[in-house]
């Protein structure tokens, strides 16, 4: 079974949870770059209002052919208890009927469910199958402490069975 994990991050706690499961899962990785600027005070409140109001952005890459893959996960952080728009702009390109989809999304403390739950509910607009979902909160946790949660989560979930 090939696995791909797409996936946003803008501050780097994401990126490092998908570096873990794409190392114990043999797994692709493919991150997903928004061509707006969404660094500093000003640019993150409008990432929160783009989340909030689920507006499109620009993506690179623009969408991501799927044929070879049988299991994506797709991960987010959490803005304004919303996926991104990157995330919710990539979704909304990919053909994902018949795949296996396993979703996850970083937070400080709260808003995960709210996202998974949407991402959820497009994943299977597209055909996707969900089979599996967690958040991680990432508040005050460096590196090291993120990839011992994303090893845990791995365990936990019984993660490598879909390999
Ligand atoms: C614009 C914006 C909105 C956010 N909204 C939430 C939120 O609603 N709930 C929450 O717990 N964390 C929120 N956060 C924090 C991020 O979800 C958290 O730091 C996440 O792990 C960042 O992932 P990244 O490092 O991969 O970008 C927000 C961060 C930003 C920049």
């Amino acid at each position: 079974m090939r696995t791909l994990i797409i996936y946003y991050s803008e501050t780097g706690a994401t990126e490092v949870i998908s570096q873990v499961l794409a190392h114990y899962l043999n797994a692709d990785l493919v991150q997903i770059h928004d061509m707006k600027p969404r660094s500093g005070f000003k640019n993150k409140l409008s990432a929160s209002f783009d989340a909030f109001r689920e507006n499109k952005t620009e993506i690179y890459p623009p969408t991501i052919d799927l044929t070879n893959y049988d299991l994506v996960y797709i991960g987010t952080p959490v803005w304004a208890s919303k996926p991104t728009p990157s995330i919710i702009t990539i979704i909304d390109s990919l053909n994902l009927q018949g795949k296996d989809v396993i979703l996850f999304a970083t937070m400080s403390n709260k808003g995960g469910s709210s996202t998974i739950e949407r991402m959820d509910e497009k994943v299977r607009a597209r055909g996707g199958r969900v089979i599996e979902s967690f958040t991680v909160k990432t508040k005050d946790k460096g590196s090291n402490q993120l990839i011992r949660d994303a090893e845990s989560i791995i365990e936990i979930l019984d993660l490598k069975i879909y390999k």
